[in-house]
C-alpha cells in the first residue's frame, strides 16, 4: 500500500485521458483490485504466481481493498484451494513471528471458480462473484493468463466479454510463449487486440523482473565510469550466458514444439541485451525505454545458420547415477531434433556497436546453473606490462561480469600487482557480492512484475513492436533448421554442452568466459 500510495501521489493525470484508469487511487475505501489468476491449478500458479502475491501482501504492498481469484476447468472449493495455495506459501522475506497469522489473512482473500477457458457463461458466474467481492468500490481487474497459449485468446475473450471492470481498469498479463514465430507472434497479437488495447496487455518476460537486469540501467546510466566505455572502441565481446542443471522435466511436451531458442534466447537473453545496448532513454518512462529497445532490435542483423549452433542432450550414467537423456521423456518424440542448447553470435549494426560480437549460449542440462552478462574489454595499447602476460594478452584485459543468477553479484577483473618484492601480476576481482552487500533478500521476479502490473508500470512488460522485431531477428534461422532438420550436435546430461559452442566463438575470435 506505502509504495501504491506513492506511485498514486506522483501519477494521477485527470480520469478521462487514462485509458485504462492508471492511476485510480487503490487504497481510498472506494476502490478495489481483484486479480484473476487463469489456469489457477497449474505448475506456475502454484510455483510462482500465488507466492509472489503473498510476498507483496506480507511486504504490504497490496491495496487495502482486494482480492484473488483461482480460475480453471478443475473442481475445487475455496477451502481446497487455500490448502493448495498454503502448500507454496513461504515467509521468505523474513521470519517476523506474525508471519503464520500474515499467511492466514492472505489465504481468507483467495477463492476459487471453475470454469471452461472459453465459457462466456462461466466467466459471467465469476464476474458475479467478483462483484460481491468489489462491494459496490469502484473496481480495477486484474487476468494473469497461467494457461498454455493455445487458449489465450479464448479466455481473453471470454474475461473482457463477460468479466471485465464495469467502472475501473482491466488488465490481462500474458506469459509466454508470445507464438512460435513472427507468423503466429502477429496472429495472436491481432487477435488480443480483438478484445484489449495495447495498454491493457502485460506480456510478461520474467527475466525483466530479476534484480540483476533491473539494474543494467542504474549500472550504465548513473555511474560516469561504465557509459563512456560502453561501445565499440572499448568492447570487444558481449556474452550472455543461461545455463540450468536440470533437464525439460515434466514440460517436456511444451518445450518440444518450442525448443531452447525460442524457451531461452528469443525472449529472456534478448531482452537482456536488448537492455545493454540500447542507446539512452529520454526518460525513465516505459515508451521511452521501450522505444530504444525497439530501436536496438531493429538495429540487429537477422541471423543465419552460419550464426548458430545447437545441441541436444543425452542420457548419462555418472557416479552410479543414471541421467535421463531429453528423448527418455515419454512426451517427447524419440526422433526429435528439439536443440536444448544452441549459442549464437548477434551483430547491431550501429555506430556504438558495429563489429561487436553479442554472443549468446543457452542450454538445459548442463554442468551448473546460472545466468550472467559478460563484457570483455579490448587490450591495453601498447600496455607496458605486456611481458608480464606473456603471449596470451587475452587473459589480460579487464571483464565485467554480471551474474543475474544464483549468488548475484557485479564484478570487474582487473590486472593487479602482486604484492611483494619485484612486479608480478595476476587478476583480481572488484567485487559487489550482493549477498555480503544487502542483508535483505532479493524480491522474487514475479513480484517485482505483479505490482508494476497493478501499478499499471509497463516499463518490464513487452511492447507489440518489441515482440516483432525479436521474432523477425530469429523466425528465418529457425525456420531453416527445421526444414533442414539440422541434426544437434549430442552432449551428456551435465556437461558442460557440445564443443561446437567453442568453434562459433572461436570464428569471432572469442573465448566464453
Ligand atoms: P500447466 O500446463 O500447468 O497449465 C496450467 C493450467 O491450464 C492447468 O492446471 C490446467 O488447468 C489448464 N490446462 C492445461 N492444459 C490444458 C489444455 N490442453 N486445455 C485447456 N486447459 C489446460 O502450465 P504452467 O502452469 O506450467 O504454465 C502456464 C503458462 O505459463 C504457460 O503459458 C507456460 O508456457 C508459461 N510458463 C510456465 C513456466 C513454468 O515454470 N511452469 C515458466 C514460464 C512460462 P485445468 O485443467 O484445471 O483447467
Ligand atoms: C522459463 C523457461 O521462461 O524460464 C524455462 O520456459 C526455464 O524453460 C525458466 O526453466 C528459467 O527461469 P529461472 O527464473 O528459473 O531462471
Amino acid at each position: 500500500a506505502k509504495k501504491l500510495k506513492e506511485a498514486v501521489l506522483s501519477v494521477s493525470p485527470p480520469l478521462q485521458e487514462q485509458k485504462d484508469g492508471a492511476g485510480l487511487d487503490f487504497n481510498t475505501e472506494n476502490s478495489t483490485v481483484s486479480i484473476t489468476i487463469v489456469g489457477a491449478s497449474g505448475d506456475l500458479a502454484k510455483k510462482k504466481i500465488f507466492p509472489a502475491l503473498f510476498a507483496l501482501y506480507y511486504e504490504g504492498c497490496l491495496p487495502e481493498h482486494f482480492s484473488i481469484f483461482g480460475y480453471a476447468r478443475s473442481k475445487m472449493t475455496d477451502a481446497e484451494l487455500r490448502v493448495m495455495v498454503s502448500r507454496t506459501l513461504t515467509c521468505r522475506i523474513d521470519k517476523r513471528e506474525n508471519c503464520d497469522e500474515k499467511m492466514e489473512q492472505f489465504l481468507q482473500r483467495c477463492f476459487y471458480h471453475s470454469g471452461q477457458y472459453d465459457s462466456q457463461e462461466h466467466f459471467r458466474d465469476l464476474d458475479r462473484k467478483l462483484k460481491e467481492h468489489e462491494a459496490g468500490r469502484v473496481s480495477n481487474r486484474l487476468f494473469y493468463l497461467s494457461i498454455p497459449p493455445n487458449i489465450f485468446v479464448d479466455a481473453v475473450k471470454c474475461a473482457s466479454v463477460s468479466a471485465s471492470a464495469a467502472n475501473g481498469w482491466t488488465r490481462v498479463i500474458v506469459e509466454k510463449p508470445f507464438g512460435r514465430d513472427s507468423e503466429s507472434s502477429a496472429a495472436l497479437t491481432k487477435s488480443l487486440k480483438q478484445y484489449l488495447d495495447e495498454d491493457q496487455i502485460f506480456r510478461i518476460d520474467h527475466y525483466l523482473g530479476k534484480e540483476l537486469v533491473e539494474n543494467l540501467s542504474v549500472l550504465r546510466f548513473s555511474n560516469l565510469i561504465f557509459e563512456p566505455l560502453w561501445s565499440r572502441q572499448y568492447i570487444r565481446n558481449v556474452q550472455f550466458i543461461f545455463s540450468e542443471n536440470f533437464g525439460t522435466e515434466g514440460r517436456g511436451g511444451y518445450f518440444d514444439n518450442y525448443g531452447i531458442v525460442r524457451d531461452i534466447m528469443q525472449n529472456h537473453l534478448l531482452q537482456i541485451l536488448a537492455l545493454f545496448a540500447m542507446e539512452t532513454p529520454v526518460s525513465l518512462d516505459a515508451e521511452d525505454i521501450r522505444n530504444e529497445k525497439v530501436k536496438v532490435l531493429r538495429s540487429m542483423r537477422t541471423l543465419t545458420l552460419d550464426d548458430i549452433v545447437i545441441g541436444q542432450y543425452k542420457g548419462d550414467t555418472r557416479g552410479g547415477v543414471t541421467y535421463p537423456g531429453y528423448i527418455d521423456d515419454n512426451t517427447v518424440p524419440k526422433d526429435s531434433l528439439t536443440p536444448t542448447f544452441a549459442a549464437a553470435a548477434l551483430f547491431i549494426d550501429n555506430p556504438r556497436w558495429d563489429g561487436v560480437p553479442f554472443l549468446m549460449k543457452a542450454g538445459k542440462a548442463l554442468h551448473k546453473r546460472g545466468a550472467e552478462i559478460r563484457v570483455q574489454f579490448r587490450h591495453v595499447p601498447g600496455n607496458l606490462y605486456k611481458k608480464t602476460f606473456g603471449t596470451d594478452l587475452d587473459q589480460a584485459t579487464n571483464e565485467l561480469v554480471i551474474r543475474v543468477q544464483p549468488d548475484e553479484a557485479i564484478y570487474l577483473k582487473i590486472n593487479n600487482k602482486v604484492p611483494g618484492l619485484g612486479m608480478r601480476l595476476d587478476r583480481s576481482n572488484l567485487n559487489l557480492l550482493y549477498a555480503a552487500r544487502y542483508s535483505k533478500e532479493i524480491p522474487d521476479a514475479y513480484e517485482r512484475l505483479l505490482l508494476d502490473a497493478i501499478e499499471g508500470e509497463r516499463r518490464l512488460f513487452i511492447r507489440s513492436d518489441e515482440l516483432d522485431a525479436a521474432w523477425s531477428l530469429f523466425t528465418p534461422v529457425l525456420k531453416e533448421i527445421e526444414e533442414k532438420k539440422v541434426t544437434p550436435e549430442y552432449y551428456p546430461y551435465g556437461s558442460r554442452g557440445p564443443v561446437i559452442a567453442h568453434y562459433l566463438a572461436a570464428r569471432h575470435k572469442v573465448r566464453w568466459g
